[in-house]
């Protein structure tokens, strides 16, 4: 294993001091009209032993759970095992949408705990930008919705994020039980992003400089969501370009997946990679939520979505994360 491997967050960040945590202290002020501090929450940064014939490089965890990662041979990421991603990245390993995924190794144990190993996409970026936009108009499964009716947990910690945002949010019962259950805490966390409006909604994003903002709950609109994608890609037309002819790529490559056709894709996202030399890619990530329908049953990923149905709303997102960032090119 080449490389350090370091979790950057809360108390041991304040003590920590690297190139990447110097950058990320400091504010980036295109976002700050829309109140967007940007700060350093669950980052995990890869540091390279200082060798002559490694370039420096950092791996950045944008969203999800931390301690899902571990660091890997050079070129490879580990991520906690799910037994569900592992049967999706099998089988997309045999579809057309293999070429939009990161190539999946197998499984492998440290430590005793087993791990799905996954191509580092940001193996050939030099200093790379990455933004994670979760993909879909639901975030949380039907079965999760089931589970949450027949056996309503309650959840003070979810209660807390939600009141932190907006204190008017919770209902009476909630506010007495000073709790909420995940998917109404999902549904409205949906309803406050562009994931209800738009289909999909930005998670993270990492700058070059290695300022780090993950704090996007309310960015909502298609003008605010533009505004983003406009910092994030900074004028640079050449990697604008190529974003958007990777997604018109991806779309197509979807239209054509048996994988696509059978699964419901939820808490899936499309991570946006680019670096100072105009490199620029995008692939799909995250299949730890994808479910495989029942036989004969496949989704069109495009109609609302209605209970039972299963549609999640994927295209649409695809559809206009394609019209916002060709605004940006008529700008
Ligand atoms: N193959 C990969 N290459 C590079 N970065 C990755 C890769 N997979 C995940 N990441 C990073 O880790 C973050 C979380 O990954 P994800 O698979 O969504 O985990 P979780 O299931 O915990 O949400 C992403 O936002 C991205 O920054
Ligand atoms: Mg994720």
């Amino acid at each position: 294993m080449g490389r350090y491997f370091l979790i950057i967050s809360g108390l041991f960040f304040s003590f920590f001091q690297s190139p990447v945590s110097d950058a990320q202290n400091k504010k980036f002020p295109g976002i700050s009209q829309q109140k967007k501090a940007w700060h350093t929450i669950k980052t995990m940064v890869n540091l390279p032993v200082i060798s002559p014939f490694k370039k420096r490089y950092s791996w950045v965890q944008l969203a999800g759970h931390t301690g899902n990662f571990k660091a890997a041979d050079s070129g490879k990421i580990l991520k906690r095992f799910s037994e569900n991603e592992k049967e999706c990245f099998e089988r997309l390993m045999k579809d057309p949408l293999r070429s939009c995924v990161p190539c999946f190794h197998g499984v492998v144990e440290r430590d005793g705990e087993s791990y799905i190993q996954l191509d580092d996409l940001l193996t050939d970026f030099e200093g790379p930008s990455v933004m994670d936009c979760k993909m879909g108009i639901r975030t949380y499964l039907e079965e999760e919705l089931t589970k949450a009716r027949e056996k309503p947990k309650l959840r003070k910690d979810m209660y807390k994020k939600m009141i932190e945002v907006d204190p008017l949010a919770p209902t009476a019962e909630e506010n007495a039980q000073h709790a909420v259950t995940k998917p109404r805490y999902m549904q409205w966390r949906e309803t406050i992003s562009s994931s209800a409006n738009l289909g999909f909604r930005i998670e993270g994003i990492k700058k070059a400089d290695g300022t780090c903002n993950t704090n996007f709950k309310t960015t909502k609109t298609q003008e605010q969501v533009l505004q983003v994608f406009a910092e994030f890609i900074e004028g640079n037309t050449t990697i604008l370009k190529k974003y958007l002819k990777r997604l018109q790529e991806i779309n197509v490559i979807l239209e054509s997946s048996d994988f696509f056709k059978r699964h419901e894709v939820v808490g899936s996202s499309l991570l946006f990679v680019h670096d100072g030399s105009g490199n620029a890619n995008v692939w799909l990530i995250d299949f730890g939520k994808t479910t495989l329908l029942p036989d004969g049953q496949t989704l069109d990923h495009r109609i609302p979505w209605q209970e039972g149905n299963r549609e999640d709303g994927y295209l649409l997102g695809l559809d206009n994360l394609i019209g916002i960032l060709e605004s940006i090119t008529e700008r």
